[in-house]
């Protein structure tokens, strides 16, 4: 059992846990990520480390509520205790010199946040592209405000509600031409990944796609986050989940992650109702 020793809200839907875990302290790197099994009959979900201390013995995690399980674990509350979590998992995110671009999509900001951070803290430049639909759906803006100035942080929404009006690579392509970045890292919905990887290659800039196909044993066991690099098989989990993004198959991806939307909607429709009879 690990007991939450803290919870911080962000905003409606985001919130950072703290948990007592004195071994995977120890071990965690950047770009890594942990599962976590909430109950006995929980599924298991995948989340980035945003922080850890070995001497203190606890370790951080950030999630969006956008389903069932995000939902349930978004109502625990500090000294609750979650059955499982399981990690370090995947490769650490090789964090090389010079320059860097740091681009988060949607939920993918609360996976982008971390690594800008732990690059920032381990004294590299960087620049933050933020980017959503829509105002509402920028996450963590006070976060990445608070680690970097103006000059480095670029946000854009695709109504103009925030920022500047545009998707993404606007504001990349800027920063390719004039040469401000030496690499890039991309975590977000699968055409935040694929055109931030068009334009990378473009200006033959190195990208790093953060790939998040569905994954449950997190492992190498199941098979279920294979995706398809530069033509062969890959499993996010132990060969990932941090790619050339040149080389990803997007169309294979984004099938995998909508594999079971029927059912995910099914599974949150069952667990609000549920939780609506209790309040009855
Ligand atoms: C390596 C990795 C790291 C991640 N890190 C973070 C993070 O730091 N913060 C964060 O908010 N989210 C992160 N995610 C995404 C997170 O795992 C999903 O948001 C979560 O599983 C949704 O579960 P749900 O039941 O609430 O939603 P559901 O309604 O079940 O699913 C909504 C969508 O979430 C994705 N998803 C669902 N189940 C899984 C699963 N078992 N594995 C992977 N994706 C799934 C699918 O795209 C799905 O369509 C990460 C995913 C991966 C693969
Ligand atoms: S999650 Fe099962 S093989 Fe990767």
């Amino acid at each position: 059992m690990y007991k939450i020793l803290e919870k911080t809200q962000f905003s409606e839907k985001v919130f950072k846990f703290r948990v007592e875990a004195p071994q995977m302290a120890k071990k965690a790197q950047a770009g890594q990520f942990l599962i976590v099994r909430i109950d006995e009959t929980g599924e298991r979900v995948p989340f980035t480390f945003a922080g850890w201390n070995p001497d203190e013995g606890w370790i951080e995690f950030i999630f969006m509520v956008i389903g069932k399980t995000t939902m349930q674990l978004s109502t625990l509350e500090p000294g609750d205790e979650i059955l499982d979590i399981t990690g370090p998992l995947g490769n650490p995110t090789e964090m090389h010199d010079g320059s860097w671009c740091v681009i988060g999509g949607g939920v993918g900001l609360a996976i982008a946040y971390p690594v800008a951070r732990m690059l920032v803290e381990s004294g590299h430049e960087v620049h933050a592209i933020m980017g959503a639909r829509t105002k509402d759906l920028l996450l963590m803006v006070p976060q990445f405000e608070e680690l970097l100035d103006s000059d480095h942080l670029h946000i854009c929404t695709d109504d103009g509600t925030a920022g500047e009006k545009g998707v993404v690579t606007v504001p990349l392509e800027r920063l390719c031409q004039a040469h401000a970045i030496d690499q890039t890292f991309v975590v977000g919905p699968v055409p935040a990944m694929k055109f931030s990887a068009i334009t990378c290659e473009k200006y033959g800039v190195p990208v790093i796609a953060s790939l998040n196909p569905i994954m449950i044993d997190g492992t190498g066991m199941c098979g279920c986050c294979r995706v398809t690099v530069d033509g062969e098989t890959k499993f996010a989990c132990v060969d990932g989940p941090d790619f050339d993004a040149t080389k990803v198959d997007w169309n294979d991806l984004r099938a995998r992650q909508a594999a079971y939307r029927t059912e995910e909607g099914q599974s949150l429709k069952a667990y609000e109702e549920a939780m609506c009879a209790c309040h009855r």
